[in-house]
């Protein structure tokens, strides 16, 4: 025994009771005699109460194999891009495609997330928030890449530097426009995305990833530097995965949507395909506000891209390319009584739908 250790009785004196110990433990019969209940939740847009409940398993297995997507924006062979080689107005022109594509791409993440916000609020299946929240992050991916591959090419580009040829100088009259529309877009977006139920939603989301699968698809195929060819495989293979999302989903609610809510849908798909139009084909002008310089400035600035190995398609391909998309898109609605809106530019016919600038939802 150690000299200074106390006597057994001396050691007891010093024992203190713990602060927890109870006398008696609570009686849960007693304690539900005195419950009171909560107060209702009745504010119509609050996220709580959660539950997890899966009404589409298939959106849960497409957002398990979408957890990780394979690639990094950073990780692309940014450093074989030889922008020493370009002539400044091929710089300009590159950097002029990828801010038209960042109205549609760079977007993507706040929108994505104000849809995930929304879907959250209107208490939507589990599977629905997690679909979003992934899109999310694959859209904050395709904005990484336009701001890369815009920094690289102009630094400080798309509006903060000074052109110095007078294409330059186009390019960034025409960036401005387009991100005067794209505010403008936003805007809508805003008040539309709160104003439909998903069902419609996802029918407008549908043709955005329509139109994005087949322009990051023609993309790939017609460039010819690495670095972006890459990233456009990466990025198409995103948005197919988006599509699928959408087609899942859909397969679920289209039977059973109410005939106003399909001519809705119809009067979206003629939205969509205005808005969508300004980077699949060119911007028609009952939702663009463009000045009569914007679409030779940019015929001009395609031209030089294509010089230099990137693979706009020329007008008359993109009207083709954009005409099959539409088709499918068609055909993969119309079984469900969802009648097709006119498309005479690309010469679809169907219904003539009224379009209302302010209630735009598509997205990529
Ligand atoms: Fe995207
Ligand atoms: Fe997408």
């Amino acid at each position: 025994m150690p000299k200074t250790a106390l006597p057994e009785k001396a050691l007891e004196a010093q024992l203190v009771d713990a602060p927890t110990q109870h006398d008696r433990m609570p009686n849960p019969e007693e304690l539900l005699l005195n419950t009171e209940d909560a107060p209702k939740i009745t504010d119509r847009l609050n996220i709580f109460p959660f539950d997890w409940r899966v009404e589409t398993p298939r959106l849960m297995e497409i957002y398990e194999s979408s957890r990780d997507p394979g690639w990094s924006p950073s990780k692309l062979p940014w450093h074989t891009l030889d922008v020493e080689s370009m002539t400044l107005d091929q710089r300009y022109a590159i950097a002029y495609w990828w801010s038209l594509l960042s109205v549609f791409d760079a977007s993507g993440p706040a929108v994505f997330a104000r849809a995930m916000i929304h879907a959250y609020e209107t208490h939507e299946e589990d599977s629905i928030r997690k679909c979003f929240f992934s899109v999310t992050r694959d859209e904050l991916h395709h904005e990484e890449v336009c701001g890369k591959a815009i920094t690289m090419l102009t630094p400080n580009g798309p509006l903060g530097y000074e052109p110095e040829t007078e294409l330059g100088r186009l390019a960034r009259n025409n960036v401005e426009w387009l991100y005067h529309n794209g505010a403008r877009y936003w805007s809508g977006y805003k008040k539309a995305v709160e104003h439909y139920p998903m069902p419609i939603l996802f029918s407008s989301f549908l043709f955005g990833e329509v139109a994005s699968s087949t322009l990051f698809h023609s993309m790939y195929e017609s460039t010819d530097i690495p670095v972006f060819k890459e990233a456009f495989k990466n990025i198409g293979r995103d948005e197919g995965r988006h599509l699928s999302f959408c087609l899942a989903l859909l397969k679920e609610v289209l039977p059973k949507m109410s005939e106003e809510d399909k001519e809705t849908v119809t009067k979206q798909f003629r939205a969509g395909f205005i808005f969508l139009s300004g980077i699949l084909f060119e911007p028609p002008a009952e939702f663009w506000q463009l000045p009569p310089t914007f679409i030779p400035a940019q015929r001009l600035l395609e031209e030089k891209a294509r010089e230099a190995g990137f693979g706009i398609l020329t007008l008359e391909k993109r009207r083709e390319n954009w005409r099959t998309a539409v088709v499918r898109l068609k055909t993969i609605v119309e079984p469900y009584g969802v009648k097709f809106p006119a498309l005479p530019e690309i010469d679809v016919d169907g219904e003539t739908v009224a379009f209302d600038a302010d209630k735009i939802i598509p997205i990529f």
